[in-house]
């Protein structure tokens, strides 16, 4: 039965796209290129002027000035008018350099990772983004590497794992020092729900002295990213932070490694079964259609625009 899933998984999504276990590479035949290419037309030129993501996607004091009227992208109706207050939790500069980095790691939760020992090639990236806070312990290291530049932080987390942050604030930058000093991505602005918890973790992580730099995810810019994926076929509620983070990474990076992706139940090569996560099996929130951005980014794989990591490494 487990082989009949993976056979019918590599139909529907990977066509006869064919890679080498142990050195990562994945190449598709070229009518199967034709194929998958034909439904989907990438230009990053067209995502840069669509979402302007290397100067947009972080709030910064320069891109949104005292006084100006921030849109939840979550709930469209609701704004918020920014004060002093708000404003000086604003990052004082763009994060992201001019020039591009040459190499980017997109890391999402997949237990694809789980023993793919791909933690070295992870780490080697110029630039590395994780997504939701995950687990980088000794156990995962070899797998899914310690490396981090960027990690994105779902308000959920610190509802779920650490008490809205309304009582002790030690056991959250404990979690946080792993991370090091890396840009951590907070959304105060999608729902109004995460704004207050938002603001209750940079005011904890400037209290305690960092080292991670919380900034906010420009609302406008997740509003861009998830137009810019429907008008490519993306009909989801919304898109998952893996896909936000990998057009992201389309933006600020010469070359785009996604490890950890792969939203199937099975191993495309060696048929066990997965978990959800490498960490944990939790599952998969209704908003998203994961096999669906799958199929994009695959796309975007068999035309060279990034590359889709799914084998082990050496
Ligand atoms: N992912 C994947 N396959 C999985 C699990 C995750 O491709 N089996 C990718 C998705 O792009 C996902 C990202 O890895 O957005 C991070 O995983 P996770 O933390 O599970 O994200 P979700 O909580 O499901 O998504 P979001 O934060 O967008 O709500």
């Amino acid at each position: 039965r487990k082989q009949l899933l993976s056979l019918m998984i590599h139909l529907l999504f990977l066509g006869s796209i064919l890679c080498f276990p142990k050195s990562n590479l994945c190449v598709q035949p070229p009518t199967v290129q034709l194929l998958t290419t034909k439904s989907l037309w990438f230009s990053s030129s067209q995502l840069s002027s669509k979402c302007n993501g290397s100067e947009a996607a972080i709030i910064t004091q320069k891109n949104t000035p005292l006084g100006s009227k921030i849109v939840f992208d979550g709930e469209r109706w609701r704004t918020h008018q920014v004060d002093q207050g708000m404003f000086n939790n604003f990052a004082k500069e763009n994060p992201f350099p001019k020039k591009k980095w040459h190499t980017c790691a997109v890391v999402g939760n997949s237990g694809i990772l789980g023993n793919s020992n791909c933690g070295k090639m992870i780490d080697s990236a110029q630039f590395v983004i994780r997504c939701n806070l995950p687990p980088l312990t000794d156990e995962y290291k070899k797998d899914v590497g310690i490396k981090t530049n960027l990690v994105t932080a779902n308000p959920t987390i610190f509802l779920r794992k650490y008490g809205g942050l309304n009582g002790r604030r030690l056991p959250l930058m404990e979690k946080l020092r792993i991370y090091g000093n890396s840009l951590l991505l907070l959304p105060p602005f999608s729902f109004a729900m995460n704004t207050a918890v938002s603001l209750r973790v940079l005011y904890t992580i400037e209290d305690f002295g960092g080292p991670v730099q919380p900034v906010f995810i420009n609302p406008d810019y997740l509003y861009n990213v998830s137009l810019f994926w429907r008008s490519q076929g993306l009909k989801a509620v919304r898109p998952s932070t893996g896909i936000i983070m990998a057009s992201l990474a389309l933006e600020l990076c010469e070359n785009v490694d996604l490890y950890g992706f792969w939203p199937f139940a099975v191993h495309p090569y060696n048929f066990h079964e997965l978990s959800n996560h490498y960490y944990d099996d939790q599952k998969v929130t209704s908003f998203h259609a994961m096999p669906v951005e799958f199929k994009l980014l695959l796309q975007l794989h068999s035309q060279g625009v990034l590359r889709m990591n799914l084998g082990d490494c050496e």
